[in-house]
Protein backbone atom coordinates (compact mmCIF):
# COMPACT_ATOMS: atom_id res chain seq x y z
CA UNK A 1 0.00 0.00 0.00
CA UNK A 2 3.15 2.59 0.14
CA UNK A 3 6.64 3.04 -0.74
CA UNK A 4 5.50 1.53 -4.00
CA UNK A 5 6.29 3.12 -8.23
CA UNK A 6 3.09 2.32 -10.11
CA UNK A 7 2.84 2.93 -13.42
CA UNK A 8 -1.21 3.54 -13.92
CA UNK A 9 -2.39 2.86 -17.44
CA UNK A 10 -5.83 4.58 -18.03
CA UNK A 11 -4.77 6.63 -15.28
CA UNK A 12 -6.13 10.22 -16.90
CA UNK A 13 -9.93 9.19 -16.21
CA UNK A 14 -12.40 7.10 -13.87
CA UNK A 15 -11.10 4.06 -12.11
CA UNK A 16 -7.32 4.82 -13.44
CA UNK A 17 -7.27 7.84 -12.05
CA UNK A 18 -9.25 7.48 -8.84
CA UNK A 19 -6.52 4.55 -8.07
CA UNK A 20 -3.85 7.02 -8.93
CA UNK A 21 -4.96 9.70 -6.36
CA UNK A 22 -5.13 6.98 -3.88
CA UNK A 23 -2.23 5.32 -4.23
CA UNK A 24 -0.59 8.89 -4.25
CA UNK A 25 -2.00 9.86 -1.09
CA UNK A 26 -1.15 6.49 0.54
CA UNK A 27 2.63 7.84 -0.17
CA UNK A 28 3.28 5.99 -3.23
CA UNK A 29 5.33 7.32 -6.62
CA UNK A 30 2.33 7.10 -8.97
CA UNK A 31 2.67 7.45 -13.04
CA UNK A 32 -0.08 7.91 -14.88
CA UNK A 33 -0.34 6.67 -18.61
CA UNK A 34 -3.19 7.05 -21.57
CA UNK A 35 -3.36 8.94 -24.84
CA UNK A 36 -4.90 12.18 -23.88
CA UNK A 37 -1.91 14.73 -22.39
CA UNK A 38 -4.24 17.36 -21.17
CA UNK A 39 -6.34 14.45 -18.43
CA UNK A 40 -3.26 13.10 -17.52
CA UNK A 41 -2.16 16.69 -16.69
CA UNK A 42 -5.20 16.90 -14.87
CA UNK A 43 -4.85 14.02 -13.04
CA UNK A 44 -1.29 14.80 -11.71
CA UNK A 45 -2.02 18.98 -10.92
CA UNK A 46 -1.19 19.11 -7.20
CA UNK A 47 0.14 16.09 -6.50
CA UNK A 48 4.06 16.24 -6.85
CA UNK A 49 4.56 12.42 -6.63
CA UNK A 50 2.17 12.00 -9.61
CA UNK A 51 4.37 11.77 -13.27
CA UNK A 52 2.45 11.41 -16.72
CA UNK A 53 3.67 9.59 -19.53
CA UNK A 54 1.69 9.49 -22.78
CA UNK A 55 1.29 6.04 -24.19
CA UNK A 56 -0.99 4.27 -26.55
CA UNK A 57 -0.97 0.56 -25.77
CA UNK A 58 -2.11 -0.68 -28.99
CA UNK A 59 1.01 0.53 -30.27
CA UNK A 60 3.88 -1.52 -29.97
CA UNK A 61 6.61 1.49 -30.47
CA UNK A 62 4.60 3.92 -27.51
CA UNK A 63 4.68 0.43 -25.39
CA UNK A 64 8.03 0.24 -25.97
CA UNK A 65 8.91 4.15 -25.42
CA UNK A 66 7.17 4.10 -22.15
CA UNK A 67 9.10 1.07 -20.99
CA UNK A 68 12.01 2.75 -22.12
CA UNK A 69 11.43 5.86 -19.87
CA UNK A 70 9.93 4.21 -16.94
CA UNK A 71 13.42 1.97 -16.39
CA UNK A 72 15.29 5.19 -17.09
CA UNK A 73 13.41 7.34 -15.22
CA UNK A 74 11.84 5.49 -12.38
CA UNK A 75 13.73 2.42 -11.44
CA UNK A 76 11.98 1.94 -8.72
CA UNK A 77 8.98 0.80 -10.32
CA UNK A 78 7.65 -1.99 -8.63
CA UNK A 79 3.87 -2.17 -10.07
CA UNK A 80 1.72 -2.18 -12.94
CA UNK A 81 -1.70 -1.21 -13.20
CA UNK A 82 -3.49 -1.85 -16.38
CA UNK A 83 -6.63 0.08 -16.25
CA UNK A 84 -6.69 1.32 -20.17
CA UNK A 85 -9.42 -0.05 -22.00
CA UNK A 86 -12.63 0.82 -24.08
CA UNK A 87 -16.46 -0.30 -24.78
CA UNK A 88 -19.09 0.40 -26.54
CA UNK A 89 -22.54 -0.46 -25.23
CA UNK A 90 -22.99 -1.99 -28.84
CA UNK A 91 -20.41 -3.62 -30.70
CA UNK A 92 -22.19 -6.04 -32.32
CA UNK A 93 -21.20 -6.82 -36.08
CA UNK A 94 -18.52 -3.85 -36.39
CA UNK A 95 -15.17 -6.03 -37.27
CA UNK A 96 -13.59 -2.45 -37.56
CA UNK A 97 -14.56 -1.83 -33.67
CA UNK A 98 -14.24 -5.26 -31.90
CA UNK A 99 -10.72 -5.08 -33.67
CA UNK A 100 -9.96 -2.31 -31.63
CA UNK A 101 -11.49 -3.30 -28.85
CA UNK A 102 -9.43 -6.60 -28.64
CA UNK A 103 -6.53 -4.68 -29.62
CA UNK A 104 -6.98 -2.16 -26.43
CA UNK A 105 -7.92 -4.17 -23.70
CA UNK A 106 -6.71 -7.64 -24.29
CA UNK A 107 -3.50 -7.12 -26.61
CA UNK A 108 -2.89 -3.97 -24.97
CA UNK A 109 -2.82 -5.05 -21.71
CA UNK A 110 -0.62 -8.41 -22.97
CA UNK A 111 2.00 -5.82 -24.42
CA UNK A 112 2.35 -3.80 -21.32
CA UNK A 113 2.90 -6.92 -19.17
CA UNK A 114 5.59 -8.15 -21.99
CA UNK A 115 7.02 -4.84 -21.95
CA UNK A 116 7.00 -4.55 -18.39
CA UNK A 117 8.16 -7.83 -16.92
CA UNK A 118 11.82 -7.59 -17.26
CA UNK A 119 11.89 -4.52 -14.92
CA UNK A 120 9.67 -5.63 -12.16
CA UNK A 121 10.70 -9.04 -12.10
CA UNK A 122 13.23 -9.51 -9.00
CA UNK A 123 11.65 -6.19 -6.94
CA UNK A 124 9.98 -6.16 -3.60
CA UNK A 125 6.36 -6.06 -3.53
CA UNK A 126 6.72 -6.58 -7.80
CA UNK A 127 2.71 -6.52 -8.58
CA UNK A 128 0.85 -6.72 -11.87
CA UNK A 129 -3.13 -5.47 -12.17
CA UNK A 130 -5.14 -6.61 -15.08
CA UNK A 131 -8.90 -5.14 -15.44
CA UNK A 132 -11.00 -7.65 -16.45
CA UNK A 133 -15.00 -6.68 -16.02
CA UNK A 134 -17.71 -8.55 -14.52
CA UNK A 135 -18.85 -9.33 -17.89
CA UNK A 136 -15.66 -11.33 -18.89
CA UNK A 137 -17.70 -14.34 -16.49
CA UNK A 138 -21.63 -13.13 -17.95
CA UNK A 139 -21.50 -11.56 -21.41
CA UNK A 140 -23.53 -8.17 -22.13
CA UNK A 141 -26.08 -9.70 -24.61
CA UNK A 142 -24.75 -6.13 -27.17
CA UNK A 143 -21.25 -6.32 -26.66
CA UNK A 144 -19.55 -9.38 -27.85
CA UNK A 145 -16.33 -8.01 -28.46
CA UNK A 146 -16.04 -6.37 -25.30
CA UNK A 147 -16.67 -9.28 -23.13
CA UNK A 148 -14.87 -11.34 -25.12
CA UNK A 149 -12.00 -9.15 -24.74
CA UNK A 150 -12.53 -8.91 -20.93
CA UNK A 151 -12.88 -13.09 -21.22
CA UNK A 152 -9.40 -13.13 -22.68
CA UNK A 153 -8.08 -10.69 -19.63
CA UNK A 154 -9.16 -13.12 -17.02
CA UNK A 155 -7.60 -16.13 -19.01
CA UNK A 156 -4.38 -14.29 -19.32
CA UNK A 157 -4.61 -13.63 -15.73
CA UNK A 158 -4.88 -16.64 -14.85
CA UNK A 159 -2.05 -17.82 -17.42
CA UNK A 160 0.32 -15.11 -15.72
CA UNK A 161 0.14 -15.53 -12.46
CA UNK A 162 1.04 -19.41 -13.03
CA UNK A 163 3.83 -17.85 -14.80
CA UNK A 164 5.66 -15.35 -12.35
CA UNK A 165 4.80 -17.37 -9.42
CA UNK A 166 7.18 -16.36 -6.61
CA UNK A 167 8.35 -13.22 -8.64
CA UNK A 168 5.63 -11.06 -9.33
CA UNK A 169 2.16 -11.18 -7.99
CA UNK A 170 -1.01 -11.04 -10.67
CA UNK A 171 -4.16 -9.33 -9.21
CA UNK A 172 -7.22 -9.20 -11.66
CA UNK A 173 -9.90 -6.14 -10.57
CA UNK A 174 -13.32 -7.34 -11.84
CA UNK A 175 -14.87 -4.18 -11.75
CA UNK A 176 -19.03 -4.07 -11.84
CA UNK A 177 -20.72 -1.53 -13.61
CA UNK A 178 -19.21 2.00 -12.43
CA UNK A 179 -20.26 5.25 -12.95
CA UNK A 180 -17.41 6.77 -15.07
CA UNK A 181 -16.68 7.83 -18.58
CA UNK A 182 -16.39 4.71 -20.28
CA UNK A 183 -19.55 4.85 -22.44
CA UNK A 184 -21.92 7.73 -23.09
CA UNK A 185 -23.94 9.16 -20.07
CA UNK A 186 -22.39 6.23 -17.66
CA UNK A 187 -20.80 8.82 -15.44
CA UNK A 188 -24.52 9.79 -13.92
CA UNK A 189 -26.25 6.23 -15.04
CA UNK A 190 -28.98 4.96 -12.49
CA UNK A 191 -27.81 1.20 -10.97
CA UNK A 192 -23.93 1.97 -11.61
CA UNK A 193 -21.90 1.99 -8.74
CA UNK A 194 -20.81 5.32 -7.55
CA UNK A 195 -17.13 5.85 -8.57
CA UNK A 196 -15.96 6.89 -5.26
CA UNK A 197 -17.99 4.11 -3.31
CA UNK A 198 -16.30 1.42 -5.97
CA UNK A 199 -12.72 2.47 -5.21
CA UNK A 200 -13.47 2.50 -1.31
CA UNK A 201 -14.22 -1.05 -1.56
CA UNK A 202 -11.50 -1.67 -3.93
CA UNK A 203 -9.32 -0.14 -1.99
CA UNK A 204 -10.30 -1.88 1.31
CA UNK A 205 -9.49 -4.87 -0.79
CA UNK A 206 -6.23 -4.05 -1.91
CA UNK A 207 -5.09 -3.97 2.20
CA UNK A 208 -6.26 -7.17 3.15
CA UNK A 209 -3.16 -9.58 4.57
CA UNK A 210 -2.93 -11.88 2.19
CA UNK A 211 -4.15 -9.79 -0.73
CA UNK A 212 -6.95 -11.50 -2.72
CA UNK A 213 -5.87 -12.35 -6.00
CA UNK A 214 -9.13 -11.07 -7.89
CA UNK A 215 -10.02 -7.65 -6.34
CA UNK A 216 -14.13 -8.07 -6.53
CA UNK A 217 -16.51 -5.71 -4.63
CA UNK A 218 -19.58 -6.98 -3.24
CA UNK A 219 -21.48 -5.84 -6.46
CA UNK A 220 -19.63 -7.82 -9.23
CA UNK A 221 -20.43 -11.39 -7.10
CA UNK A 222 -23.67 -12.29 -9.33
CA UNK A 223 -21.60 -11.78 -12.03
CA UNK A 224 -18.32 -13.79 -10.75
CA UNK A 225 -20.50 -16.05 -9.52
CA UNK A 226 -22.74 -17.03 -11.94
CA UNK A 227 -20.58 -20.29 -13.75
CA UNK A 228 -19.91 -21.54 -10.67
CA UNK A 229 -23.59 -21.11 -9.23
CA UNK A 230 -25.14 -22.33 -12.08
CA UNK A 231 -26.72 -18.86 -13.25
CA UNK A 232 -25.36 -17.98 -16.18
CA UNK A 233 -28.12 -17.63 -18.20
CA UNK A 234 -30.22 -15.87 -15.77
CA UNK A 235 -28.01 -13.70 -15.24
CA UNK A 236 -27.73 -13.35 -19.24
CA UNK A 237 -31.34 -12.39 -19.01
CA UNK A 238 -31.38 -10.21 -16.67
CA UNK A 239 -28.73 -8.00 -18.26
CA UNK A 240 -30.98 -8.11 -21.53
CA UNK A 241 -33.69 -6.47 -19.01
CA UNK A 242 -31.32 -3.77 -18.00
CA UNK A 243 -30.43 -2.90 -21.52
CA UNK A 244 -34.15 -3.65 -22.32
CA UNK A 245 -35.72 -1.25 -19.58
CA UNK A 246 -32.95 1.46 -20.85
CA UNK A 247 -33.75 1.80 -24.23
CA UNK A 248 -37.77 2.11 -23.46
N1 LIG B 1 -16.72 1.66 -15.47
C1 LIG B 1 -17.19 0.42 -15.56
O1 LIG B 1 -18.41 0.19 -15.44
C2 LIG B 1 -16.25 -0.72 -15.81
C3 LIG B 1 -16.72 -2.02 -15.57
C4 LIG B 1 -15.88 -3.09 -15.81
C5 LIG B 1 -14.60 -2.87 -16.28
N2 LIG B 1 -14.18 -1.60 -16.51
C6 LIG B 1 -12.81 -1.41 -17.02
O2 LIG B 1 -12.13 -0.52 -16.17
C7 LIG B 1 -11.10 0.14 -16.92
C8 LIG B 1 -11.19 1.64 -16.67
O3 LIG B 1 -12.40 2.12 -17.25
P1 LIG B 1 -13.18 3.39 -16.69
O4 LIG B 1 -14.52 2.93 -16.36
O5 LIG B 1 -12.37 4.08 -15.68
O6 LIG B 1 -13.35 4.25 -18.02
P2 LIG B 1 -12.53 5.50 -18.57
O7 LIG B 1 -12.65 6.65 -17.64
O8 LIG B 1 -12.95 5.69 -19.99
O9 LIG B 1 -11.04 4.98 -18.50
C9 LIG B 1 -10.40 4.29 -19.54
C10 LIG B 1 -9.02 4.89 -19.70
O10 LIG B 1 -8.29 4.12 -20.64
C11 LIG B 1 -7.52 5.01 -21.44
N3 LIG B 1 -7.25 4.39 -22.72
C12 LIG B 1 -8.18 4.00 -23.66
N4 LIG B 1 -7.55 3.52 -24.74
C13 LIG B 1 -6.22 3.61 -24.48
C14 LIG B 1 -5.05 3.28 -25.23
N5 LIG B 1 -5.13 2.79 -26.48
N6 LIG B 1 -3.85 3.50 -24.66
C15 LIG B 1 -3.75 4.02 -23.41
N7 LIG B 1 -4.81 4.36 -22.67
C16 LIG B 1 -6.03 4.16 -23.21
C17 LIG B 1 -8.40 6.26 -21.57
O11 LIG B 1 -7.61 7.42 -21.78
P3 LIG B 1 -7.32 8.00 -23.26
O12 LIG B 1 -8.60 7.88 -24.04
O13 LIG B 1 -6.86 9.38 -23.00
O14 LIG B 1 -6.24 7.12 -23.80
C18 LIG B 1 -9.06 6.32 -20.19
O15 LIG B 1 -8.30 7.12 -19.29
C19 LIG B 1 -11.32 -0.27 -18.38
O16 LIG B 1 -10.43 -1.32 -18.70
C20 LIG B 1 -12.74 -0.78 -18.38
O17 LIG B 1 -12.98 -1.70 -19.43
C21 LIG B 1 -14.96 -0.52 -16.27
Amino acid sequence: MTDNTILITGGGSGIGQALAWRFAQLGNTVIVAGRTEASLEETAQGHENIHSQVLDVADDASVADCAERIAREFPDCNMLINGAGIMSLDDRGDMELARRIIDINLLGTMRMCEAFIPQLSGKPGATICTTSSGLAFVPLPTGPAYSASKAGVHSYSLQLRQQLKGDIAVIEIAPPAVQTGLTPGQATREGYMPLDDYIDETMANFEKDPTPVENLVANVLPLRNAEREGKVEERQEMLARMLAQRSE
